[in-house]
């Protein structure tokens, strides 16, 4: 397929169809028992207790983007990458984190459970408190809001929407009260110098006010919201490069071996992903020595679980000659779950590619075949977007400790690890070994981003 400008993709978008996948050019397959034996090279020399083993040291404790532990992590995968002789560079890249604030309500000297909505202002507010309904404009017009604490019960607007109300309608601070049981917490979206201090109630709590406002008691407060910040946190990927064996002879084409090494809070992410890591890893070690003619990039991605920042990151920093050249991403993501289902290969639109057509070939070879499924939420995405064909190898249906504090080693099972690295090894090793021909260049048509605005529309 002939490239197109970016721009002239997206607007093709509605007529991409299922794209031709990975062509070996015109050179007759081997047949397969002499592809069975180039994939037993790499087979053979999957060491399964080194998965488990790296699996064993990073999940000792969560991996949350911008942290330590994420860093010791990061330093941990580069030690490995650099003692099998590879060329690593840690990349650094910045983001924005909330930091969360304290809060109280405090009334008539009792202080109320209460929380506090991401990107609220901070500040000290007492004042009387005024019922405000729903804070949307209707409500709001004819109450005397001036320099009080509004009231306002949660549903029909967003969150952002009812403190802005408010805010402009001169209240000094905001308390909305749940509609449900249970306790509220939110967000406003984007941060905004117009909002004022925001905190919640529970729906009793607020109900509880209500009437007595309505049976005309005063009632005055105090609103506290301290230590509410956006802060700069780094996170780093981590790239180690195997160059072709033989430069001059190389195919000029490039393979990303991908996965996530950060993890969600409270999680040590044995499966969600220290799996697909330690999976690279060992792929990498057993490549190592392997003549190939094809680059081969091993990276593992940071901030994953916060918005696929790490790959996102690295695909910014790809040149267009690079994008052209890589030929697939593969992304192990929850590969190793004794609980979970069958190996499937998501891509985000849904297509085949050259990526899942070499995995598909390498799963009936070593005995598992493999399903097909459309996902995005990992970092095949930017791969994707940019062009270059990527898919997620992930065991589904997951296991039921996905992003729970049992995610943990335990569960972990070797045969659902061994299966993968099989896979991924000998598709792999079936375009980067030197016999082969390279791929011929299949692009994919991405779609434009499906994007749905929930943040700030949160009721
Ligand atoms: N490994 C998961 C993605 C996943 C889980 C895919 C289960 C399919 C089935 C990944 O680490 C994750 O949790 N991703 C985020 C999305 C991301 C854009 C923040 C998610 O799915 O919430
Ligand atoms: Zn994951």
């Amino acid at each position: 397929m002939k490239r197109k400008p970016f721009i002239a993709l997206l607007i093709a978008t509605s007529l991409s169809v299922g794209l031709p996948a990975a062509h070996a050019k015109e050179t007759p397959a081997p047949p397969p028992q002499a592809q069975q034996a180039f994939d037993n090279k790499i087979i053979k020399k999957i060491n399964v207790e080194s998965i488990y083993n790296d699996i064993s040291h990073l999940s000792s404790e969560p991996r949350v983007a911008g942290t330590e532990a994420e860093w010791n992590a990061v330093q941990y995968i580069e030690s490995k990458f650099s003692s099998f002789g590879y060329e690593t560079e840690i990349q650094p890249f910045t983001f924005e984190s909330y930091q969360a604030p304290k809060v109280s309500v405090t009334i008539a000297g009792d202080t109320l459970s209460s929380n506090s909505f991401t990107y609220t202002q901070n500040g000290k507010v007492s004042g009387d408190v005024v019922y405000a309904g729903l804070a949307t404009e209707a409500d709001l017009s004819g109450i005397e809001l001036v320099g009080k604490i509004a009231l306002v019960k949660r549903g029909d607007i967003s969150f952002a929407d009812k403190v802005l109300n408010a805010a402009r309608a001169g209240a000094s601070a905001v308390i909305i009260y749940n509609n449900t049981s249970g306790s509220l917490s939110g967000t406003l979206g984007a941060p905004n110098d117009e909002f004022v201090p925001a905190v919640s109630l529970t729906q009793a709590d607020g109900e509880r006010l209500t009437s007595s406002l309505a049976e005309g008691q005063a009632i005055s407060a105090t609103v506290k919201v301290t230590d509410g910040a956006i802060l700069q946190k780094t996170s780093h990927n981590v790239v180690a490069i195997k160059e072709p064996t033989n430069k001059k002879k190389g195919t000029n084409q490039i393979i990303v071996v991908g996965a996530h090494h950060d993890s969600v809070p409270g999680s040590p992410g044995a499966n969600d992903d220290a799996s697909g890591v330690a999976t690279s890893i060992e792929l990498a070690r057993v490549m190592a020595n392997m003549p190939t003619d094809t680059e081969i990039r091993f990276v593992t991605f940071g901030a994953e679980e916060i918005g696929l920042l790490g790959s996102y990151a690295y695909v910014e920093t790809l040149s267009q000659d690079e994008r052209d050249r890589i030929v697939g991403m593969f992304q192990m993501d929850m590969v190793g779950s004794r609980d979970a289902g069958e190996l499937v290969m998501f891509t985000v639109d849904g297509e085949k590619n050259a990526v899942t057509d070499l995995s598909a070939a390498a799963g009936v070879r070593t005995g598992t075949p493999l399903s097909y499924g459309k996902e995005g939420r990992s970092d095949h995405v930017p791969f994707y977007y940019a062009g270059i064909p990527a898919a997620l190898f992930i065991h589904t249906p997951t296991e039921p400790w996905y992003h729970t504090p049992n995610d943990s080693l335990d569960k972990i099972s070797k045969e659902k690890l061994q299966e993968t690295a099989e896979i991924v090894g000998a598709a792999v090793y079936q375009v980067a070994r030197p016999d082969t021909p390279s791929l011929e260049r299949s692009r994919v048509s991405p779609k434009p981003v499906e994007y749905e605005k929930v943040i700030g529309g949160l009721q």
